[in-house]
């Protein structure tokens, strides 16, 4: 193998840092022997941390109505052939007792960004499930709100988390500017979105960021900037899944993004922040069968199966083949944990939370 390859991973090991050429350098070697020594060495940063444990986190995704219009996204508001669907207060709390039953501690409640859901309407299904559930963590990934200090802010926010939510997840999609402007529409902002994030990390929540791998137009220095942007963020949680795409969407000709290079990425963040959370996402079981398993081994420790009715399941479609849109939330669980100690790890009952890693 290159010896270099292996230093310069030794290196981003012991100093979680790389110069911007070696970074280029390894997003973009797909050396077989490179990758496998640097997932092993990502692996071992994580089992320092979490052992062999995979969280697991109840997906809820309550809304694929959306007042935005992100080019790669299948329930665009723009997408007239999507057909939409909202859960109601009961319906979502229904979800979680279920979850809670099969053991999931933390909720994901994951929508489009859809007005219709006030938020005092948040801030009550927040509260009720905090009520029912004290022992479990709550993560909401509904999009940008106005924030403090902007003229007519809402600190919709802060209301969230003063009624109990714990996470927050707002991918950044692209830290490239430009390449933002490129996979968005014109009234969305590259700023507003990063202000929202640390407006998140400022109010106390854990707060994911993240980015598609191989979304159209991204090249090797926007991959960069994503890192340089996890360093100066420092994130408890990137969400990281390779682009599909979906037929109703302009992007419906694009090849989806590659397995081995969302693999490295998860590897390269894993060195940069060893004890953040990771998750093997459905997008990369999506594209390859054994994807989430090779995310887990690649250094993820988080899985997030579906908890949605299966009325619904097959509406939220960002993308096309999205896989386990059939079954039940039971199915997924026992079929979750058999790929995951397939492969010597475990799911474990617990909220999961981020642990602050400081080296001795
Ligand atoms: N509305 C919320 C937001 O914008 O953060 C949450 C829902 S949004 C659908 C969740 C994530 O799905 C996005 O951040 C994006 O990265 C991902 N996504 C959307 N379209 C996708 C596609 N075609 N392929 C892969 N991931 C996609
Ligand atoms: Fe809003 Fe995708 S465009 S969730």
């Amino acid at each position: 193998m290159k010896s270099h390859s292996i230093d310069m991973i030794d290196r981003l090991e012991k100093n979680r840092d790389l110069t911007d050429d070696e970074f280029i350098s390894l997003i973009t070697d797909n050396d077989p022997e490179v990758m496998s020594y640097l997932s092993g060495r990502a692996d071992n940063a994580r089992r320092r941390i979490y052992g062999n444990d995979v969280y697991i986190r109840g997906l809820i995704e309550f809304t694929n109505y959306c007042k935005n219009n992100c080019k790669y996204c299948g329930i665009r508001r723009d997408n007239k052939n999507a057909e939409r669907y909202r859960l109601d207060e009961d319906e979502i709390l229904s979800c979680c007792d279920i979850g809670y039953e099969l053991g999931f501690r933390t909720f994901v409640l994951q929508g489009g960004e859809d007005p219709y859901y006030t938020d005092d309407m948040i801030v009550s299904i927040v509260r009720e499930i905090k009520k029912r559930h004290p022992d479990v963590a709550v993560t909401l990934s509904i999009g940008e709100k106005e924030i403090r200090g902007e003229q007519g802010g809402t600190d919709s926010y802060r209301r969230y988390f003063e009624a109990g939510a714990d996470r927050y997840l707002l991918r950044h999609e692209t830290a490239d500017e430009d390449h933002y402007k490129y996979l968005h529409p014109d009234e969305m902002s590259y700023k507003h979105r990063i202000d929202c994030l640390k407006e998140l990390k400022d109010i106390g929540y854990q707060v994911g960021c993240g980015m598609m791998i191989g979304s159209p137009g991204q090249k090797p220095e926007h991959l960069l900037k994503d890192i340089r942007l996890i360093q100066e963020l420092k994130p408890e949680m990137v969400g990281i899944g390779p682009f599909i795409p979906h037929h109703d969407t302009e992007y419906a000709d694009y090849p989806h993004g590659s397995v081995e290079l969302t693999l490295r990425m998860l590897s390269i963040i894993r060195l940069i922040l060893p004890d953040v959370l990771l998750p093997a996402t459905t997008a990369l079981g999506t594209v390859a069968f054994d994807g989430r398993e090779r995310g887990i081994l690649a250094g993820a420790n988080v899985v997030m199966p579906n908890l949605s009715p299966s009325g619904v399941r097959d509406k939220y479609l960002l993308y096309d083949n999205k896989i386990c849109t059939g079954d039940e939330a039971a199915e997924c669980i026992r079929c979750l944990s058999g790929r995951m100690e397939s492969i010597g790890y475990r799911i474990v009952v617990s909220r999961g939370d981020h642990v602050r890693f400081v080296e001795k």
